[in-house]
């Protein structure tokens, strides 16, 4: 079975939704956040501390390089590794890519930023970082996953369209 990948805005459900979808399929959850903090031994926020931004992109390479030579795998992929061509396209080319959709206001006023370096300056900020990747999430998608309520429908949703 081919990979399927999500993609969206931090804290758009990527892990959740993820992870109900691995059980649903009898599949694999592979989070590349959690990979990268697995590798490295550290939390994110300290690697972005004490490493900078590129260090870590230059490590979710490596896990979207790793990933991208698997099968049978959902794949929670990190807020902004679809920025980066070498990252996503060989992940896109392993399976089928899923936006998770969420309006970013929303996000910001119901998700946790504690643990999230870049969403530490402020709700507008917030806003404009999403007005600039949203083209990004979208030219990468093979679907765009929107007007959920619940991580659940979220799942139902790409059921869906696997099925189809
Ligand atoms: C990031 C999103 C985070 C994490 C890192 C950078 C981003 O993942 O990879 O903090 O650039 O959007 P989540 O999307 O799981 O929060």
């Amino acid at each position: 079975m081919k990979n399927v990948i999500l993609i969206g805005m931090m804290g758009c459900g990527k892990s959740t939704v993820g992870a109900i979808l691995a059980r649903r399929l009898g599949m694999e959850l592979n989070d590349t956040d959690a990979m990268v903090e697995e590798i490295e031994g550290r939390s994110i926020p300290t690697i972005f501390a004490e490493e900078g931004e590129e260090y870590f992109r230059g490590c979710e390479l490596a896990v979207a390089e790793d990933l991208s030579e698997r099968s049978g795998r959902v794949v929670a992929c990190g807020g902004g590794l679809p920025l980066r061509r070498d990252c996503i396209a060989p992940l896109k080319a392993s399976g089928t890519v899923f936006f998770l959709r969420r309006d970013p206001g929303a996000i910001y006023d119901s998700v946790s930023m504690e643990d999230r370096p870049l969403g530490q300056a402020g709700r507008e900020a917030f806003l404009e970082r999403y007005r600039r990747r949203e083209p990004v999430y979208e030219k990468w998608a093979d679907h765009i996953i929107e007007g959920h309520s619940t991580p659940g429908e979220a799942a139902d949703m790409i059921m869906e369209v696997l099925d189809k």
